[in-house]
């Protein structure tokens, strides 16, 4: 039987995060262990470069964010790992597509949008890149021929424009791409713990990362963000409104330990820090066997993960390198 084929990125901007775990990786690692599936999962750095620009902390990331994919539970052997910049076929195809995209789709992504807003207030003027970025990306899926894209909520967007594009291609050249489909998944959106908004790597103070000790776990728990109209130890709660029961459902506190504290929150039996208490021996829980993975990692040398990166980048290659040619030839250029 073929294998359905599955395909996601992570960008390069940094160490993972507990967000990233539940959100993402959590959702690579089972299907990974789906024997119908065949996984691609790579670091997207070029799509880095659109907002960081620090080569030194983009090299470093990179390995970083490798050393969590395995440490999480992705198997090197089984899944396909790989940089973006290791193919460079893809960006022939990113330029391919970018030949058929709809430049009034590209103006009206919410990420476009968003980052460009954001650079603007800084008085930093937004790039070509930032507008581009979505073509790229469905050339990152449409390469390896993908239908399944497990990303978070906020990339479903771009997943739908790689259809567009496919769907364009098709009709414009010939069948060669297959539908790829959003997958959610368990994906599960984790907010900050402020509370403002999604948790996210450029709120460094709201995250907790994969490689926080039990400590500081514990020094960032402390200050997160409850029920804010809670001032009193004995105040009755709002479970509904606190942030650390968003955290106790997405990263599955016992249920009945959840009913208990729903209750006590609401009756002022229980404070703030029994709760969060709690909330954080899970998080610990979580945490420690992806870390005492990256602890084995990280004592195979630094070779280990050059060595995964190498071999994952022959290998998604060799897949890549068939559909681009496939792509050129039904476009008309092909590599004379
Ligand atoms: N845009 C994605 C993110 O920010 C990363 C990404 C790039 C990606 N190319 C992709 C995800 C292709 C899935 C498929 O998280």
């Amino acid at each position: 039987m073929e294998k359905q084929i599955v395909l996601s990125g992570i960008r390069a901007t940094g160490k993972l995060h507990l967000g990233n775990y539940v959100g993402a990786i959590k959702n690579f690692v089972d299907l990974s262990r789906d024997e119908t599936k065949r996984c691609f999962y790579f670091i997207a750095n070029l799509h880095t470069l659109t907002t960081h620009t620090n080569p030194a902390e983009l090299r470093e990331s990179v390995k970083d964010i490798v050393r969590d994919y395995i440490a999480c539970g992705l198997d090197p052997e089984v899944a396909t790992i790989y940089a973006q910049s290791s193919i460079p076929e893809i960006t022939e195809l990113s330029w391919i597509l970018s030949c058929i995209a709809p430049l009034n789709l590209l103006t009206i992504m919410p990420h476009f949008k968003e980052k460009r807003d954001k650079l603007n207030e800084s008085g930093i003027a937004e790039n070509a890149g930032l507008l581009t970025y979505p073509i790229l990306m469905a050339a990152d899926i449409l390469c390896v021929k993908s239908e399944l894209v497990p990303v978070g909520e906020d990339q479903a967007p771009h997943v739908e424009f790689a259809r567009e594009l496919a769907k364009k291609f098709n009709e414009a050249f010939g069948k060669l791409f297959p539908m790829p489909s959003f997958f959610g998944g368990a994906g599960l959106r984790l907010p900050g713990l402020d509370n403002r908004g999604k948790m996210s790597k450029s709120e460094t103070s709201s995250v907790i990362y994969l490689d926080d000790s039990p400590d500081v776990v514990w020094k960032k728990l402390k200050v997160a963000v409850t029920d804010p109209q809670r001032v009193k130890r004995h105040d009755p709660g709002n479970p509904e409104v606190c942030n650390i029961f968003t955290f106790h459902h997405a990263l599955e506190t016992p249920v009945n330990n959840i009913i208990r504290i729903t209750k006590e929150c609401k009756s002022g039996e229980i404070g703030c820090i029994e709760c969060k208490e709690i909330l954080a021996k899970v998080v610990n829980e979580i945490l420690a066997p992806i870390k005492e993975k990256r602890g084995r990692i990280i004592s195979l040398g630094a070779s280990y993960i050059d060595e995964v990166m190498h071999n994952g980048g022959l290998r998604a290659r060799k897949v890549i390198q068939q559909t681009v040619a496939e792509a050129k030839e039904l476009v008309g250029i092909p590599c004379y």
